[in-house]
Formats: structure tokens, sequence, C-alpha cells
């Protein structure tokens, strides 16, 4: 028997949220998206600080509305698009499907968000229209700067937030810092709604696109004015309006019932990205002589710990037998990953092949104690090997 047990993840549904969720669901006969979905949407904006915000089954389904909506909303003069090497699949995958050409770009050595130089590189060469954004475990990228060379360069930037819920660069969240944001929802990320995710934007014109898209293609969600310019370009009267389809959508849409779980969650938010904060520093403290992430001008809702070992199989067996559960940090470089080498074989990226080969994550949730994570920081010392 192992001393205590340290999940990577736990539940942030409450037996209490479950007990009013039952109880909402036998006074409501409206299970689909409906009011509840929207007052989530508008809370969760009010949240992030953007004017909209769109419900949809998950981050990765938030991942695909974005690039699919982008290019039909006519914001992308090319199909060209950098991702970072170290992100997560479903951030790539949807500009693979939609065939786009996609550039792996490398890792800052402390946010492990993309690297100014190779950036300012791939897009001097390639000129892609658009950059994707991942928050690694939290850490925000340097914004200031990718901003600067993406205006010099005319790309267009969008953040991938699902590890960065609450998250702040220069007091502003995560996911409200370019174009448009996603965030997931999943078990284990800082909020649950089972499965689910969202988008933020303060684009009106995206809005309306993704709203169409994200049921089917239809304009029934889609604000009035721009649901009466379509008809009217299209001639199109109020019968037939309820089966025209504007866009050749997908059906990404979530649930009343997720929504009530959301708004529930969202008033724990702000608690539980500081728990997630606190327990980031924590392990810092503890693990002095090992690399810790870092990154500018923010407030890190931490998603785990991330670091890099030398004996990466044997501190992971290690902590097992402890009951300890850890990771490797996270994708590694996608330009390692089957799928990938199938296609274009091996990328090597200095930074995402360091990732790749050492990096590993220690668990961090809103319901780790300090005592977990020292219980933690003992048996990793007692075998890791710092790179
Ligand atoms: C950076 C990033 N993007 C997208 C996703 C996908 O989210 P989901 O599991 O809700 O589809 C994840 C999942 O962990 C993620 O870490």
């Amino acid at each position: 028997m192992c001393a205590r047990t340290v999940k990577l993840a736990d539940n942030t549904i409450s037996q209490e949220e479950i007990a009013s969720l039952a109880t909402w669901l036998q006074q409501n006969q409206q299970l689909t998206k409906g009011p509840l979905t929207r007052q989530f949407e508008a809370e969760f904006a009010a949240y992030s600080g953007t004017k909209y915000s769109i419900m949809v089954n998950s981050g990765s389904s938030a991942n695909l509305l974005m690039a699919y909506s982008l290019g039909e909303a006519g914001y992308l003069r090319n199909k060209k698009v950098i991702v970072p090497a170290v992100s997560w699949i479903t951030t790539l995958s949807p500009f693979i499907q939609l065939g786009f050409e996609c550039f792996l770009c490398d890792s800052d050595p402390q946010d492990l968000g993309v690297d100014l130089n190779h950036l300012e590189e791939l897009l001097k060469k390639e000129r892609p229209a658009l950059l994707i954004l991942v928050h690694i475990l939290g850490h925000p990228n340097q914004m200031e700067a990718i901003h600067r060379l993406c205006a010099q360069y005319d790309c267009r930037v969008i953040e991938d937030a699902c590890e960065a819920l609450g998250s702040e660069y220069q007091g502003k969240k995560t996911g409200a810092l370019s174009l448009a944001g996603s965030f997931s929802f999943y078990y284990g990320h800082h909020i649950s709604t089972i499965e689910g995710g969202a988008i933020t934007t303060s684009d009106a014109k995206l809005y309306s696109v993704m709203l169409s898209i994200r049921s089917h293609g239809w304009s029934r969600d889609v604000p009035d004015a721009d649901r009466q310019a379509w008809r009217e370009e299209y001639k199109i009267d109020e019968f037939r309006e309820f089966y025209s389809f504007y866009y050749a959508g997908y059906n990404l849409r979530s649930s009343d019932l997720n929504a009530y779980l959301g708004s529930n969650q969202l008033k724990r938010l702000d608690a539980i990205a500081k728990i997630r904060g606190r327990n980031f520093e924590l392990y810092r403290q503890a693990l002095p002589e090992f690399w810790s992430q870092s990154s500018q001008h923010s407030f890190v809702s931490s998603f785990a710990y991330g670091t890099f070992v030398k004996n990466r199989l044997e501190v992971a067996r290690h902590l097992l037998a402890q009951g300890i559960e850890c990771r490797p940090l996270v994708c590694g470089s996608m330009g390692r990953q089957p799928f990938w080498i199938k296609r274009f074989g091996v990328t090597r990226l200095k930074v995402a092949d360091q990732v790749h080969d050492f990096g590993l994550y220690l668990p961090n949730h809103a319901n780790i104690t300090p005592e977990d994570i020292a219980y933690v920081a003992q048996h990793f010392r007692s075998v890791a090997v710092p790179l």
C-alpha cells in the first residue's frame, strides 16, 4: 500500500452540483441546446472579457470550428498555417483535414510557447495567413512580440487556450488575446461540463459564421441582422429558412445539460485557478534543481507541473509504484508523432525534441494539497536526474 495516491486529474463536479443537476433534470423539458447554453455563453464571454462566446461539445470541436470558419469568413489569404510543434493533436489535425499546408514551429525554452526566432523565420519564408498558439500547461506565450511579428507579416493569430483557462497575460485572459480562442471543459481541465468546449471572440462576423457552421450551416442561431441579410441575399422565405444552409457545416453543438454544469463550475473557476497557481509555485520551490517553466507578465492557471529529466521511464515507474500518476509533457513534438512521420517524415526541432525525449509533467488539480506536493516532490527527487 502506498502512503497516499496523487491522481493526475480529479473531478471538479461536486456532489452538490450533481444533486442540483438531478433536480434540474426532473424539472426541465429542454435538454438540447437552448436558453441555458446562451446563458452560459454570455457568462463565459463576460469572464473572458470578449464580446462573444460559443459553446461546443469539446476543445477539439472548438479548434475545428475556428479553423474552418476563418476560411469560410474570408479571413485567410492562403491555406498556410504555423502550428507549435509542442501542442495537441487536435490543435493541428483540423488544418491537416482541411487541406492546409502546416509548418511546425519550435518552442521557446522558457514558456514552451512558440520560439520567436523560428516564428519569424517561418513567417518570412512561408508567408502563412494564420498562426495558432497553444499556451502550454497554462503558460501564456509572449503575446506582445508575437503580435508585432505577425502584424509585420500580415498573419492572423488565434489561440488554443485549452490548457490555460484562467491564465492571464498583462491582465487579460488567455483566449482573449487574439482573434479567437478555444477552451476545453473535459474532465481533468480547469472546469468540466463532462465533455465540452467553447470559443471566445470579439469579432461579429466570425461569430455569426461560427454559429452557423456549429449547427449544420443553417442560420437559426445567427444574430438577426446577419440572418436577415443572408436570407435577402439568397431570396429565401421564412419557411425555406428552416432548412437553408449557408455553409457546408458540422454539428458541434453541446446541450443545456452541459451548460447547466458549466454555469455552476464557472462560479468556482477563480478559486480553482488560484489553487492551481499556488500548487505550481509549491512544486517550483520544492524542486529547485529541476527546470521550471516560466512566462512573462503572467498569472498562470497551471494545468500541470512540467519539467525535464534524463531518466523519464524510471521516474514514471517509481512514481506510479508510490501511487503518483504522471505523464509525458503533453504530446512532445508533433514532428515526431507517427501520423506526422507517415506523411512528412521526422521533423527535428531543438527544444520540441527535448520536450519529446525528456519532458514529463507532475499532477496539478484543485484537490491537490501542499502535503500531496511534498509527497510527490520527495519521491520524484529520490530518483529523477535533472537534464
Ligand atoms: C492544447 C489542447 N487543445 C485541445 C485539446 C482537446 O480538448 P478536448 O479533449 O476537449 O477535445 C486539449 C486536450 O487536452 C489540449 O490540451
